[in-house]
């Protein structure tokens, strides 16, 4: 069974069981009891009413409406226990009023309000690496935006503002790692983030490889890859599928096709192996997928996004415990190579970030 399947399945399954915890949940607070004494059909069309808003809520939005109601359910959980223990612990016989049932609505609503803001604002993240090589300059800064899903917590004018902000870091080399667009995109906000792209300056200029939404799996937008392509190349930014630049003569910027790929793609060895290895290496990798091939090509940075730090905890980890990708969030060194896999800028259909944050990376290499 397919992997998303079986997940997307076990979120619903957990969703309804939740429901219906809730529902019998409800009928512990003071209002709905008191109505249970007169008649308890009514009292639990009342406990129906908040569940009923609940599904609305999924129906409105599937996949964030459910994923408000596990989260309800689980906290609901957690302050029941705590509550039978707590009124245990002081001898109370009777439920007067129902704090746990209060208690579990605060606590989902401050959590998934924080994960919203952690979600739609944008973080800067620096990191300070040194290269084991000639950079040909005393600091070499790369900034990497990725996973912009154009159109999902900003449009056009929003990508463009967010450019702004980083335009004043005074980046030498701008990389977009992949899902710059995806299946929701509509085509005049794609057309409007190439021209920001267009505006930025860099001593070195963009570089660009493609993620696996960016050419579109659905085939319901109102545009093509060849014109996210055209857009993009009449931008002045750079696409790399397969192939690397070398920049002040003095370092090369690799970029690779997706994993997802249809026909493939090149090994780390076909694309390394060209290069003068004196020369230090920044790779282009949308998944965080092929880091043995990248340290045994003897690149000194890799560059990914795709997994947005995990999105959601607990479950964001599951991709890395599964293999999909080898590393979730933030910086790892395996020899002389150093990966980077950034949350992302923005989100993908789930609006909110638990455990992370959207941010851009500004990598700053100096020699060591
Ligand atoms: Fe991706």
């Amino acid at each position: 069974m397919n992997i998303v399947v079986l997940i997307f399945g076990t979120f619903l399954l957990g969703a309804l069981i939740g429901l219906i915890y809730l529902l019998t949940r409800f009928h512990r607070f003071r209002p709905i009891k008191a109505l249970a004494g007169k008649s308890r059909f009514l009292s639990w069309i009342a406990a129906l009413v908040p569940v009923l808003l609940l599904v609305l809520l999924c129906v409105y939005d599937m996949i964030n409406g459910v994923i408000a109601v596990i989260h309800l359910f689980v906290f609901w959980i957690f302050c029941d226990i705590a509550g039978y223990f707590i009124r245990r612990h002081r001898g109370a016989k009777e439920i007067r009023r129902y704090y746990e049932g209060m208690a579990a609505i605060l606590i989902t609503v401050v959590y998934l309000g924080i994960g919203l803001y952690a979600d739609f604002h944008v973080w800067e993240t620096d990191y300070q690496l040194t290269a084991g090589k000639e950079l040909g300059m005393d600091r070499l800064r790369i900034v990497q935006i990725t996973d912009s899903h154009i159109g999902s917590t900003f449009g056009g004018e929003g990508f463009a503002k967010h450019m702004a902000r980083i335009q004043e870091t005074d980046p030498d080399v701008i990389v977009i790692t992949g899902d710059y667009v995806d299946d929701g995109t509509e085509k005049e906000d794609m057309v409007r983030s190439c021209q920001a792209l267009g505006d930025m300056k860099s001593t070195y200029g963009t570089f660009f490889v493609f993620g696996n939404h960016d050419k579109g799996y659905m085939n319901y937008r109102n545009f093509t890859a060849q014109e996210l392509r055209r857009e993009l190349e009449k931008n002045h930014v750079r696409i790399l599928e397969d192939e690397a630049v070398l920049l002040n003569d003095s370092f090369y910027i690799i970029g690779r096709k997706d994993r997802s790929e249809r026909y493939g793609r090149a090994s780390m060895e076909e694309l390394v192996s060209p290069l003068d290895p004196s020369r230090y290496m920044v790779v282009l990798d949308h998944q965080p997928h092929d880091f043995a091939a990248q340290a045994e090509a003897g690149v000194d940075l890799v560059l990914c996004g795709h997994t947005h730090g995990g999105q959601m905890f607990p479950v964001g980890i599951l991709g890395e415990v599964s293999g999909a990708n080898e590393k979730t969030y933030g910086l790892k060194t395996t020899g002389t190579t150093n990966y980077i896999v950034s949350s992302g800028i923005s989100d993908w259909e789930i609006i909110f970030k638990t455990g992370t944050f959207s941010e851009f990376c500004v990598i700053d290499i100096t020699r060591g």
